[in-house]
């Protein structure tokens, strides 16, 4: 019998403030994962610029491609496939990806893959759990993203909840910054909050009626806002960690709990988390200890495969592609795009 041929996905992420690229092989093999990071340079404007963003992808991108191809010990030509985000995300960042990915296909005629940001978050999963396969559940919490997903199929996704104001990403870094500890706040939070005590201050747990399994955290970034306020007019001492532990319990325990609550009704046993959040360290334990509680089957991927990487969109890719999908040179950047949405193919 014929052996099967190895699948080579050439990966390209520039949806934010990481340039990315990376190669891999037959969907869950990484071969490369280059990620030039411009958080140093947000840093000194407290956020992302997205202006500045859009310059440093195009000064890194072709470095990071080819350092992407030469970790790998891979050339262009061995490439089935060119897989790049083409949305969600600032626009003028994902044009510089996108663009780059089309100059590449039209250049070499290798095909072209869009493929969906948080489809990208999702699929860090399978690099390495080799045994996930769908149907499962997923919670993609990131900096511009918190959505409770019933995956399917590889490429089929049903939203049951997602954020009506601030993602859970955007909660942490604001509140980092109210509290002083600069960008990017998830992980200087996760870091302090250990120092804390996380009932210190009982800060809301965020409901709403209308769909339990929706998210709002821009009510709890105002109580902690108002709670500094206050204790700034009273002349009351802040104390730093305690904030943070108490802020950090709030956003977890919202989250554990629409989490298992989604499991139970839609009644499945495996849950995957994705995103940068994903890799907050109270949020890790406490989905652990609920799952095995629950007899949930609990995944979570290595920090570096939850914050923006290329790895985790050539996995996506190469499900996408292995379903026949390509995409045309006229893929363009879309800022908003849905997740399940078939605009690239
Ligand atoms: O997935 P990601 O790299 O970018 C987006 O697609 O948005 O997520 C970045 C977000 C930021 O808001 C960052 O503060 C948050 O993930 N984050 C964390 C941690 N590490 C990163 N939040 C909480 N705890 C962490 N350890
Ligand atoms: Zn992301």
């Amino acid at each position: 019998m014929e052996e099967e041929k190895d699948i080579y996905i050439l990966a390209i992420e520039s949806s934010c403030d990481e340039t990315a690229a990376a190669v891999v092989r037959n969907g869950r093999e990484v071969l490369s994962n280059v990620i030039s990071t411009q958080i140093a340079l947000h840093t000194l404007y407290g956020g992302v610029v997205p202006e500045i963003a859009s310059r440093k992808h195009i000064e890194k991108i072709n470095q990071v491609i080819e350092a992407a191809l030469k970790e790998a010990g891979t050339e262009l030509r061995q490439m089935d496939a060119i897989a790049v985000t083409y949305g969600p995300g600032l626009v003028g960042a994902l044009l510089v990806g996108v663009s780059a990915a089309k100059a590449i296909s039209f250049a070499t005629g290798i095909p072209l893959v869009g493929v969906h940001h948080i489809e990208g978050h999702i699929s860090a999963n399978y690099i390495e759990h080799k045994e996930l396969e769908p149907p499962y559940v997923c919670l993609v919490v990131s900096g511009g993203h918190s959505h409770l997903v019933v995956v399917k199929d590889y490429g089929e996704y049903e939203i049951i909840g997602q954020t009506r104001d601030d993602a859970a990403g955007e909660a942490f870094d604001k509140v980092a910054r109210a509290i002083g500890l600069g960008y990017p706040g998830g992980p200087k939070i996760d870091k302090v909050s250990r120092e804390g005590n996380p009932d210190a201050i009982a800060f809301p747990r965020p409901k709403l009626a209308d769909n339990v399994y929706d998210f709002s955290f821009s009510g709890l970034k105002s109580a902690v806002l108002n709670y500094l306020n206050g204790c700034r007019m009273k002349g009351e001492e802040i104390c730093q960690a305690d904030v943070a532990a108490s802020f950090q319990k709030a956003v977890v325990e919202v989250l554990v709990e629409h989490s298992m609550y989604a499991l139970r009704e839609y009644g499945y046993d495996r849950f995957a988390i994705a995103g940068g959040v994903a890799s907050n360290s109270a949020l890790r334990e406490a989905m652990a200890g609920a799952c095995r509680e629950n007899n949930i089957r609990f995944y979570y991927p290595s920090p570096v495969y939850c914050t923006d990487n290329a790895a985790m969109i050539g996995v996506a890719g190469y499900y996408e592609y292995r379903r026949g999908r390509r995409s045309g040179l006229d893929l363009n950047a879309v800022p908003n795009l849905r997740l399940g949405s078939k605009e690239a193919f």
